[in-house]
């Protein structure tokens, strides 16, 4: 058995089942661990690791701080996404799912200077071994919702993966309330899940996927045909947008809303504001748009109904 063999088997605990490359920047991945799919409550998380001794995608090498050490497992949080239909079409609960599904971004080294993980996940295929974390975590999930709640999901990029899990799941469970999806990304073709969102608001009256780009010729040129602008989620929401496009009202005594993904976005001031600042910097973030509304942020020992799962 050569050195890599055996630090795989020493560190691995699952296998690669399923492999969508959306593009070059965006991976779906589905693991089977050997014991089984990890069961999870929709919205929570797990890790995945791989070894700092595999390639990277793009053929670099991204090396970590132990890399004059004993090699290291690479490891980071993924929300447990979800198909969210089969291939006949049909919603598929996630605890019907066969595997556990990922969706994940590649982290570019202008974003970040030493991305370590995703450019070795871009580099899995069918049958690869990894790591998975056997327990899911977080408290980011609809226990407490009621069957007559409004649920509203607001997500960038692919913090849209517990989001899926969760309608999914509600959807399943025959949720009676308004449902509604709204995920911000760069460019239409981040939208990996397009076509299962549509698939189910046509099937289901109570939900609604809408989406906003920021980088198509229609945000960011103004002689292109239908220019509307670029508009982030926090403009999208004060401005009544999201009121007038899905029919649904925010009212604080039955609406939920979980938001997810770039923390500039979720505009958290507890991670955010500058030393010694004592207003909000991050005034434009959407809990501070939802709080002007009345709305109440969700936390240990305090109920509200704004939920945050941040990425970074
Ligand atoms: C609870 C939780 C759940 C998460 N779930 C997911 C998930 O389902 N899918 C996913 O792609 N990522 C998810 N992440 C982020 C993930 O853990 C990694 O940070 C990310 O994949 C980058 O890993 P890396 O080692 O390549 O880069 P790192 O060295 O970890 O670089 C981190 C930097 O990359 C950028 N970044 C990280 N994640 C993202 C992202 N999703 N979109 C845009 N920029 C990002 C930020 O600038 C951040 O500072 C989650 C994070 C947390 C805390
Ligand atoms: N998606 C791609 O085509 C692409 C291409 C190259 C590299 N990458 C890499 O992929 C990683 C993730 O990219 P991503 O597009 O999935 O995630 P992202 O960078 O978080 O962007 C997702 C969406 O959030 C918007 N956003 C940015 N700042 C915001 C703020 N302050 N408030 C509200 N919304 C905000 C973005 O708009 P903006 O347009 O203003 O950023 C975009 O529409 C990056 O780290 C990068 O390295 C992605």
């Amino acid at each position: 058995m050569t050195d890599l063999e055996a630090l795989r088997r020493t560190h691995y605990d699952a296998t690669v089942v399923g492999l969508r490359r959306v593009h070059e920047d965006l991976l779906i991945v589905r693991v089977l661990p050997d014991g089984g799919p990890v069961p999870f409550t929709p919205g929570q998380y797990t890790t995945l690791g791989l070894g700092e001794w595999e390639p990277c995608v793009d053929g670099a090498l991204h090396v970590g701080d132990s890399a004059h050490a004993a090699p290291a497992l690479i490891r980071r949080a993924y929300s447990f996404g979800a198909a969210m239909v089969d291939a006949a079409g049909a919603l598929l609960p996630p605890q019907a799912d066969t595997a556990n599904e990922f969706y994940v971004t590649l982290v570019h080294p202008e974003t970040h200077d030493r991305p370590l993980l995703t450019p070795r996940l871009f580099d899995l295929a069918e049958g690869s071994r990894l790591y998975v974390g056997p327990k899911a975590k977080g408290q980011y999930t609809t226990a407490g919702v009621a069957p007559d709640d409004t649920l509203i999901f607001v997500a960038t990029g692919t913090g849209e993966a517990p989001h899926n899990a969760m309608i999914a799941d509600r959807l399943a469970a025959g949720h009676r309330g308004p449902i509604a999806a709204v995920t911000c990304v760069r460019r239409r073709r981040d939208l990996a899940y397009l076509a299962a969102h549509r698939t189910l608001a046509a099937a289901f009256p109570n939900y609604r996927y809408l989406w906003l780009t920021t980088r198509e010729p229609e945000n960011i040129d103004p002689t292109a045909s239908g220019f509307v602008g670029k508009r982030y989620l926090q403009q999208f929401f004060a401005e009544g947008c999201f009121e007038r496009q899905s029919g649904i009202a925010l009212h604080t005594d039955n609406t939920h809303v979980y938001l997810c993904g770039n923390p500039q976005m979720i505009g958290d001031p507890r991670r955010h504001r500058p030393a010694g600042d004592t207003v909000s910097s991050t005034a434009s973030g959407m809990i501070q748009v939802l709080e002007r509304r009345g709305f109440t942020l969700d936390r240990p020992g305090v109920r509200g109904s704004i939920h945050v799962e941040s990425y970074w």
